[in-house]
């Protein structure tokens, strides 16, 4: 039997740089898709995903992230007294979503180091991860097809898809054996490689299903030349000593760190609103013509 996960690490601690000028002064974890903060959309997921406990890794600036996630008694008492019951029910909603832990990540010192800051508040137990850059738009969450493949397997899952070749060097990139359709068995991971040096055109996407030792494995691996700890290579030693699949998930995935991917979120997810998608959609067909 494997044990339930039941917790879901998510690293919020970035700069965005990709996305300045905005994220001078705004965290790119809320910047809306429509009108939902990007980090709301990941918190729905781990919800809808059986999720009970959301444990963001923080830094400085990134307190409106798990603000968002309280009451907020002085908004709810003015809507309450103007009987703005539909906006009230919104904003209290929020509140209840989920527990939320906030962990601070003191330096930047990379994905690995961010995933190992939670160590504490996870325990001896697996738990997923979250990206909040990947948005997956799917029918069934992401997170919950992931957890569905590690209760089956009961043995470590990341997230994967094909990216074009001149993409793998924005990657961790997967050397793996597919057993069976859209299965991989890792066997080895490399990040951000120069084409000619990937192993595959498989990249990692920002949803993992890890098991504890991992924490362990982080706590050996050392700073790459940018300082940063890798998560990838602690991957890579899951894959060797034990073992780790690779998922190749359903849905469209929008990498919201970038430009083009927050225009396409919003684009997409503006078009699933039925009360948006009409107009959305004769604009999108005017302009484009
Ligand atoms: C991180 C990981 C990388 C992974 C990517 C997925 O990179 O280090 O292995 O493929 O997320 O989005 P980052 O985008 O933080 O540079």
């Amino acid at each position: 039997m494997t044990k339930k996960v039941t917790k879901a690490v998510v690293p919020v601690a970035g700069l965005g740089t990709r996305l300045l000028p905005v994220t001078k002064s705004v965290p790119k974890e809320l910047l809306p898709i429509v009108d939902v903060p990007a980090i709301q959309v990941i918190v729905q997921e781990c919800v809808k995903s059986g999720i009970e406990e959301v444990i963001f890794i923080t830094s400085r600036g990134k307190g409106q992230i798990t603000d968002h996630f309280d009451y907020s008694y002085e908004l709810e008492s003015i809507l309450a007294e103007r009987g703005k019951t539909q906006e009230l029910e919104i904003v209290r909603n929020i509140g209840e979503m989920i527990r939320t832990v906030a962990v601070r990540q003191k330096k930047p010192l990379g994905l690995g180091h961010a995933i190992l800051c939670a160590k504490d508040v996870v325990g001896d137990e697996p738990f997923i991860v979250l990206l909040p850059d990947d948005i997956i738009d799917a029918e069934v969450p992401g997170a919950r097809q992931l957890l569905d493949v590690y209760e089956k397997y009961g043995q470590g899952v990341v997230s994967v898809m094909e990216v074009p070749d001149d993409e793998v060097d924005r990657y961790g990139i997967v050397d793996g054996e597919e057993w069976s359709d859209g299965l991989y068995r890792v066997r080895m991971l490399v990040e951000k490689p120069q084409f000619e040096e990937a192993p595959s055109n498989l990249a990692v996407i920002g949803r993992y299903v890890l098991p504890p030792i991992i924490f362990d494995y982080l706590e050996d691996v050392r700073a790459d030349d940018t300082g940063e700890v890798q998560l990838t290579d602690a991957l890579a030693r899951l894959a060797r000593e034990r073992a780790l699949v690779g998922y190749k998930f359903e849905g469209e995935r929008h990498d919201i760190g970038d430009r083009i991917g927050l225009i396409t979120a919003n684009i997409a997810f503006g078009l699933k609103r039925p009360e948006l998608r009409d107009r959305l959609q004769s604009y999108l067909r005017e302009i484009c013509d």
